[in-house]
């Protein structure tokens, strides 16, 4: 087999431009932060969202958040600049600690899935995941815990 057919056979040969970038853009590493647990509720700087590629700020889709003091990480999920969502990284189906992939997560245990809003996408799994409200300034983002 020669390379033409190979990308043929393998779909690389597919891959344009916009949809590699895509790719790629998934592929960056996660981002684990600890936040700080203040009165109004667990705090992380904005600019944790934001890494620099030659010089160049580009915008993280989400991060994680693991707190020493909490059972679960939270998965924090960049909508917009001003909108956020928090979800706890614990399994609705037998509490297994979830994976996050680009916009969804997932649970190794028995394969559920959730989107980015922990809606459930794929049982075994029928509960949505607890989420947190979330308050935004213009130097943090504000996770309510309560
Ligand atoms: S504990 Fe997550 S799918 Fe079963």
């Amino acid at each position: 087999m020669n390379r033409r057919e190979f990308a043929k056979q393998t779909c690389i040969g597919c891959l344009n431009g916009g949809l590699l970038s895509a790719i790629l853009a998934g592929c960056q590493s996660t981002h684990y932060v600890s936040g700080i647990i203040e009165s109004k509720g667990l705090s992380i700087p904005k600019s944790e969202f934001t890494y620099f590629k030659k010089e160049k700020p580009f915008a993280r889709q989400f991060i994680i958040v693991n707190h020493g003091k909490l059972e679960f990480p939270i998965y924090l999920y960049r909508i917009s600049d001003n909108e956020y969502s928090a979800l706890w990284m614990k399994c609705t189906h037998q509490g297994s600690e979830l994976q996050a992939a680009g916009d969804h997560l997932y649970c190794s245990s028995h394969g559920s899935e959730f989107d980015k809003k922990g809606n459930v996408n794929q049982g075994p799994a029928e509960t949505n995941l607890r989420s947190f409200p979330v308050s935004v300034n213009d130097d943090e983002i504000i996770i309510d815990l309560t």
